[in-house]
């Protein structure tokens, strides 16, 4: 044991004493920078430990597999590597890092190459507010030199990818070719492709695109990583050639480059940035299971703007200009808001948004004539690192503050599926589905009932993030279509939440158990919810019933609940010297029920007060790990700011410990700081908690199809996300290994699926 633990303390110093940032870093330098983040196939990432300079590693996809991406500037003659970790036999020196900053979209690097700065600026646009821009998978870098001596110097950049950007598999053949319209657009993927399946989390189909726009002094050419990159280094210039010998991704490695001649003038005033555009794009994006289990093949949203994928990439190249317009002014508006909590979350929010938004895609059906119906709007989310489900019910959730933040329309189409699905009669059982789907791309449903039982916990989830979506929107569509789905799941909620049987709840690594303190304010959240949900709908008699229902378990519960000395409240019942995160009470917050009384609040900020360790409150007494996003919850909750922002700062003191290169974790060990198995999930959106708590209701929705109305503003805020497999096994089996096996099945109300969807948003809004 002694020995262990000199192990570990070692290792631990070991990871201090090798700090190795010698840039400024602003906010800080967390785990791993987010390069190109926008769906769960393009997240690519540069991973950073104690510290790794843009030009000192490989970057990486969120599961760890490298992902090539090379560059080199020439100043006079001489080359200097800035991004990436190529071997060349050709000289060159590296960059110097200065600086690496991120905002919500941006991670902008400052590269010292001799007598010049390279500015390098990976913009992965964050656009909620316009499904044809958001919905495009595509992330830019863009490049501009300044002079820092005064003088006028030659400088040509070159830039690569290879093709790892379509496959973690390095054996698999691929093919390539090079569009050379206005914009010089190389495309590559497998050769073999299996629609909508994945290998250790890549995608096992589409294609990879890297792009620019064509101007003199711009050149290309594909081929071997040595050959391309030398020519290069050499020449300062490529050969307009492609090479056409098809083969393994790791055989003598192709390379997709560029070259810019920004000639030989480059002085003090910045020059203007060469743009790069990085995609993977897959078409059908998601199988998706309809009425008589059929499953609709379902496109990204962008593709109703576009007949083609060239046309799409040449409107995106071009618009960087107004792309870092925007989603500059998204950033400050973020910053804005979260700044007003504190420097500390405003540091974590900015983390988090790229993260969330890329585990998402957007996607509209096509009708029989095969045109595209663009009502007919579901965005899906992969459940990534702990195991791809697809639209997981209890990821949505901690996730869903973002959403209302950004805009409460995309939290509606991701239950939207969810709901449909439901309402088809397929799924058998009477609480809610956990997840449309085991594996990412495909939403298939569980018509044999056999998905991860959460019973309390999914039912009271998709309570309240239905009111929730309808208290900040206006509308109240969702509650009307579905009202006997919700009231189903009240009627289980109503018979298993005061006193909840053993079961696991979304912690479920954290294993089953009965009678759980926090579960049970979930499923009281979720009835009185319901009773908001009656009275909206006009059933005044039935709100009445619900109410008094929560109110009465509300009561029993504080008396089940809370210690005996009524110093904290229990993890379960009866259990005295035990305690968790009561992070279920955002609930009531966020919805505004005022539900539990003021003295459950006060007693949990006395009691974490008390019970800190150097990197947060653990998530409850079985362990000593804990949850950010369950962190970020209860500091919503407390009654006083020094409690609020201790769990705050606890969470940013983690995120910037050096003790992880993988992205932002949600599960750590609050005793050393150290990760657990999660990395790059959406559930970081639940960081936006204080956000979502404090922006006001949205203006009403407006529920006419004119196709250019503005339907939704956003809330105050913002105008406008393999593991190596043995980590995927393992999150698996934690999940299904850990369960007891607890089944409700039941009756199921009539089929319902005359679904009308009344929004229209931007429909004209074109990517240029
Ligand atoms: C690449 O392979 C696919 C499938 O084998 C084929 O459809 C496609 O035309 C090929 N592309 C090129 C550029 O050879
Ligand atoms: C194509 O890929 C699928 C899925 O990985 C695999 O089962 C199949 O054997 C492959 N076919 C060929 C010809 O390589
Ligand atoms: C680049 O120059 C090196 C010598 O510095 C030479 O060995 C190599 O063959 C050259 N490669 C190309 C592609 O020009
Ligand atoms: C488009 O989708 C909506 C929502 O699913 C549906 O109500 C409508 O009938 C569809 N339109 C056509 C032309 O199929
Ligand atoms: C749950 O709590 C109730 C009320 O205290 C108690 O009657 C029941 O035995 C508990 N269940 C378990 C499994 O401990
Ligand atoms: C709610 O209605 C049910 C069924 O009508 C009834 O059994 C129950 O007593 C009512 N509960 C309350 C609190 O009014
Ligand atoms: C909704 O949009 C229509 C058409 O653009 C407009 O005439 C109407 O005034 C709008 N309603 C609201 C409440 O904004």
């Amino acid at each position: 044991m002694v020995f262990l633990g000199l192990l570990s303390l070692a290792s631990f110093f070991f990871a201090f004493c090798q700090a190795a940032v010698t840039w400024n870093a602003t906010p800080f330098n967390p785990s791993s920078i987010p390069l190109a983040v926008r769906t769960p196939y393009l997240s690519t990432w540069l991973p950073q430990g104690s510290g790794s300079a843009l030009n000192a590693v490989w970057a990486q996809h969120w599961t760890g597999q490298t992902v090539g991406w090379a560059g080199f500037i020439k100043v006079d003659g001489t080359a200097y590597s800035f991004l990436g970790d190529p071997r060349i036999s050709a000289p060159f020196q590296k960059a110097t890092q200065k600086s690496m900053q991120f905002t919500s979209t941006q991670s902008v690097f400052v590269m010292s190459a001799g007598p010049v700065d390279l500015t390098v600026t990976f913009l992965s646009p964050v656009e909620p507010t316009d499904l044809t821009k958001q919905s495009f998978p595509f992330s830019y870098m863009a490049l501009s030199v300044t002079a820092t001596d005064g003088n006028s110097h030659s400088v040509q950049i070159y830039s690569d990818i290879t093709a790892e950007w379509v496959a973690g598999d390095i054996t698999l053949p691929v093919n390539w070719s090079t569009a050379t319209g206005g914009t010089l657009v190389h495309q590559v993927q497998l050769q073999n492709q299996t629609v909508f399946a994945e290998a250790t989390d890549r995608a096992l189909y589409g294609s990879a695109f890297y792009a620019t726009t064509s101007a003199s002094g711009v050149t290309y050419q594909s081929g071997e990583d040595l050959v391309v990159r030398a020519q290069f280094v050499n020449n300062s210039v490529l050969l307009n050639t492609a090479d056409t010998g098809f083969r393994p991704i790791s055989e003598r490695w192709p390379v997709f480059a560029f070259a810019h001649d920004l000639g030989k003038a480059v002085n003090s005033t910045p020059s203007t940035p060469v743009v790069v555009s990085v995609g993977h794009v897959r078409d059908p994006a998601i199988s998706y299971i309809i009425a008589g289990g059929q499953l609709q093949d379902r496109s990204s949203y962008f593709w109703n703007q576009f007949s083609d994928i060239s046309d799409a990439i040449t409107s995106f190249t071009a618009d960087y200009a107004n792309a870092l317009a925007r989603n500059t002014k998204f950033d400050a508006q973020v910053q804005k808001d979260a700044v007003a909590i504190s420097v500390d979350y405003a540091a974590i929010v900015a983390l988090s948004i790229r993260q969330t938004m890329g585990a998402m895609e957007i996607t509209i059906s096509k009708n029989s004539d095969g045109s595209f119906n663009t009502t007919d709007v579901l965005v899906f989310m992969k459940e990534i690192s702990s195991d791809g489900n697809i639209n997981t019910v209890d990821v949505i959730f901690p996730a869903y503050p973002l959403l209302l933040y950004v805009n409460p329309l995309l939290a509606k189409y991701l239950l939207a599926g969810l709901f449909e699905y439901q309402a088809t009669g397929q799924y058998p059982n009477k609480y809610s589905v956990h997840d449309l789907g085991a594996s990412y791309p495909r939403a298939i449903g569980h018509n044999d009932g056999a998905d991860e039982p959460m019973p309390v916990e999914e039912s009271g989830n998709m309570l309240i993030m239905a009111l929730a979506y309808a208290q900040k929107s206006g509308d109240n569509s969702q509650l009307t279509t579905y009202a006997s789905l919700l009231d189903q799941w009240t009627q289980f909620l109503i018979a298993d939440s005061l006193i909840p049987e053993s079961q696991i709840s979304t912690d479920d690594f954290a294993g089953s158990l009965a009678n759980q303190t926090n579960l049970a304010i979930k499923g009281i959240v979720g009835i009185k919810a319901m009773a908001v949900i009656a009275g909206i709908l006009g059933d005044t008699e039935k709100s009445q019933n619900y109410s008094t229902t929560a109110a009465s378990y509300v009561t029993r519960w504080q008396t089940l609940a809370t210690s005996p000395d009524q110093s904290h409240l229990t993890l379960s019942y009866g259990d005295s010297a035990s305690w968790g995160l009561s992070y279920n009470l955002y609930a009531d917050k966020l919805l505004k029920l005022n539900l539990f009384p003021n003295v459950v609040y006060q007693m949990q900020t006395n009691w974490y007060r008390g019970v800190q360790q150097s990197f947060g409150v653990p998530l409850d007494t079985r362990h000593t790990y804990t949850k950010s996003d369950w962190s970020i919850w209860t500091a919503a909750v407390m009654t006083d700011t020094n409690a609020r922002d201790a769990f705050i700062s606890a969470v940013k003191k983690t995120a910037a410990n050096g003790l992880s290169s993988q992205p932002l974790g949600d599960w750590y060990e609050t005793k050393d700081g150290k990760p657990e198995g999660f990395r790059a999930r959406p559930v970081v959106g639940g960081h936006l908690a204080l956000l979502a708590l404090s922006s006001q209701t949205a203006s009403p929705v407006n529920s006419s199809s004119s196709p250019s109305a503005s339907a939704v503003d956003v809330p105050s805020g913002a105008r406008n996300i393999a593991v190596p497999l043995p980590f995927s096994w393992l999150g698996q089996l934690l999940r299904r290994g850990s369960w007891s096996g607890l089944r409700f099945p039941g009756v199921l109300e009539p089929p319902q699926r005359s679904v009308s969807r009344i929004f229209v948003l931007h429909n004209s809004a074109r990517i240029s």
